[in-house]
């Protein structure tokens, strides 16, 4: 396939240089809108239920951060929270691909609870094509999907986390280090709740936070944003992560942080991760991402890819 014009300008540093700079400069410029925001009046919607909220600002920033790749890389394609929510269809072709929450914690920030991010993923699918079966790559288990860089910032702490495949995992230029801690009984787990809260879901949800204080965990904390638990996790502040309901814009950027931060995510059937099936865990170490997998019993949040 010849590859684009933009494509072609990029740097000799690497191929998404370009594409990563112009992801670090609008998570900074959407981060300081988010940031002034958080302290005004907010015109609040709900989606999916009565806790899975939007405001304006959601789509502000979303559209600000769609228009500006655009204007710069014409052919690439975006997934992107508030445009899903609206019905475009999540879909990984061979085309590069960003995939962006434009603020992950959306019910913190109503709420100025101060632990909010824009993340913003960059996916690129180097399938070799088989030239007799033209069309879309599949996007299902085992889709060929390359994650190339993630960048997450935290609005309020201004700390910007990013990681480039091959090349590290930093926040604010220091690098980042997961925790090699393979023991479930001095593990401090992250999880978030996720937006159903119908009684079977919220039962099953509540009876997995159980089976690992069963399990000896020192501790689960829910801190409302999972893009910045997975940061933190990243950063070795906690040994794993795990959640049902999920979303691929909740998980791509941080994915690419983790792994260059030498973690493991996968799938919570510990297969490996499929980015479009709304479940994953995450650990400093793969005994301790298994030890979770198998502690947990499956909550179905269907997939990105078929709503
Ligand atoms: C949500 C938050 C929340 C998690 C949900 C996410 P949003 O993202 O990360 O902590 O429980 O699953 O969808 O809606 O604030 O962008």
């Amino acid at each position: 396939m010849k590859p684009d014009l933009e494509d072609q300008a990029a740097s000799a540093e690497g191929p998404w240089e370009e594409c990563f700079e112009l992801a670090v400069q609008l998570a900074l410029r959407a981060g300081q809108i988010i940031r002034k925001a958080l302290s005004e009046e907010k015109q609040v919607s709900t989606k999916t239920s009565a806790a899975d909220l939007v405001t304006e600002t959601d789509h502000l920033v979303e559209d600000l951060i769609i228009s500006e790749m655009q204007k710069r890389f014409p052919s690439h394609r975006f997934i992107a929270e508030e445009a899903a929510a609206a019905g475009a269809k999540c879909v990984l072709t061979p085309s590069p691909t960003w995939i962006i929450d434009p603020i992950d914690g959306t019910c913190n920030f109503v709420h100025r609870f101060p632990t909010v991010a824009v993340s913003i993923g960059f996916a690129v699918n180097q399938e070799v094509r088989d030239p007799r079966r033209p069309g879309p790559c599949p996007s299902g288990p085992g889709a060929p999907v390359q994650l190339e860089f993630g960048v997450i910032y935290h609005c309020t702490e201004e700390r910007l986390y990013t990681g480039r495949r091959g090349r590290g995992a930093f926040c604010n230029g220091q690098r980042l280090q997961v925790s090699g801690e393979t023991d479930l009984s001095k593990a401090l787990v992250l999880t978030e709740i996720g937006p159903k809260r119908d009684p079977a879901t919220l039962k099953l949800f509540l009876s997995n936070m159980e089976r690992l204080l069963h399990a000896k965990a020192h501790g689960v904390r829910v801190i409302g944003s999972s893009t910045l638990a997975l940061c933190l996790l990243a950063s070795g502040a906690a040994d794993a992560y795990y959640q049902f309901g999920l979303h691929c814009w909740d998980l791509a950027a941080a994915t690419v942080i983790i792994r260059e931060a030498g973690g493991i995510v996968m799938d919570t059937s510990g297969g490996p991760l499929d980015l479009m099936s709304c479940r994953v865990v995450a650990a400093g170490t793969r005994e301790m991402a298994t030890l979770i997998a198998q502690a947990l019993q499956t909550i179905n949040y269907g997939r990105d890819d078929e709503k």
